[in-house]
């Protein structure tokens, strides 16, 4: 069932857990995500990032309408969403697509021009009864800049996001949910990732929409707990998904005298998949299992 994002957003504040949001890149992680969403009966964002087409690994044109057609034939309810998208033709792309959600990330761009293309953004999206995040702060790792893939995986405490400039941010923009930076990097960590659970607190309390943890792989189930009981309520994942896959396609693959791809691909999709299962139980925080 295709849902929008701000109504999963509703159902983590009410029950005081955050939605996974994960990046698809192809056939083999919307088969993975889906399949651990109706085994967990949890419900998911799907989540397409202009990155992954400037990085050559898939176009929306291509897997957008699959993801939003697989969306709608869920027994859970999912949300389909533009992730980070730096330029308003690809957003607007999306929401012709059936899209639920936008993300406008002006995060590089000064503080004003951010304002007004965010405000551009949530009133393209209104047109569609989508709703809109947008991104204060910068997050480490790897990110698109003007539509130029830039890496800095240094954290650095001068880009987390400041919760006054934050309130004011969401005043003038009237977004639904705002991605904060606190100590996450996108990608691979390669030093312990140290959060600031006390800013996201402080975030939590200025801000009045939910808070959007980027860079959401990687990191371990005690500082998931604490940053959702914090206020996290969308939690963005790829990296350690796709590595999972990855590592797991490996050693099948070497393992075997003949290798046909579709055995690689489903190996990858079943690991991925538990990979899933295991952040969305972890994401539905005080459910018992
Ligand atoms: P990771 O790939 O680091 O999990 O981050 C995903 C993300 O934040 C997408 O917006």
């Amino acid at each position: 069932m295709l849902v929008t994002t701000k109504e999963l957003l509703c159902v983590a504040n009410a029950e005081n857990k955050a939605i996974g949001a994960f990046n698809i890149t192809g056939l083999e992680t919307l088969q993975a995500v889906l399949q651990a969403a109706e085994s967990r009966k949890e419900p998911v964002i799907l989540q397409f990032a202009q990155v992954h087409e400037e990085e050559q690994i898939i176009s929306l044109n291509i897997i957008g309408p699959i993801m939003v057609m697989m969306a709608d034939q869920a027994t859970i309810p999912v949300a389909v969403h533009l992730d980070h998208g730096v330029d308003l033709h690809i957003l607007k792309k999306a929401l012709d697509m059936g899209f639920t959600s936008i993300m406008f990330d002006g995060s590089s761009l000064p503080y004003g021009e951010n304002i007004a293309y965010t405000r551009m953004a949530v009133s393209m999206a209104q047109e569609y009864g989508a709703s809109v995040e947008a991104e204060i702060g910068q997050m480490a790792g790897i990110t698109l800049n003007d539509r130029k893939i830039t890496e800095n995986r240094k954290v650095d405490r001068r880009m987390f996001t400041d919760p006054l400039i934050a309130q004011d941010f969401v005043e003038k923009t009237g977004v639904d949910c705002l991605a904060c930076a606190f100590g996450t990097v996108h990608g691979l960590y390669t030093t312990k990732p140290c959060l600031d659970y006390d800013l996201v607190k402080e975030l939590d309390a200025a801000i009045g929409v939910p808070i959007v943890m980027h860079g959401g792989s990687g990191v371990s189930e005690a500082d998931y707990d604490i940053v959702i009981e914090n206020g996290v309520r969308k939690v963005n994942y790829y990296t350690y998904m796709a590595k999972s896959g990855g590592e797991a396609a490996r050693a099948y693959a070497s393992a075997s005298d003949i290798v046909y791809f579709h055995d690689i691909a489903n190996t990858a999709i079943a690991a991925m998949r538990s990979n899933v299962e295991e952040a969305l139980r972890i994401f539905a925080h005080h459910r018992e299992d």
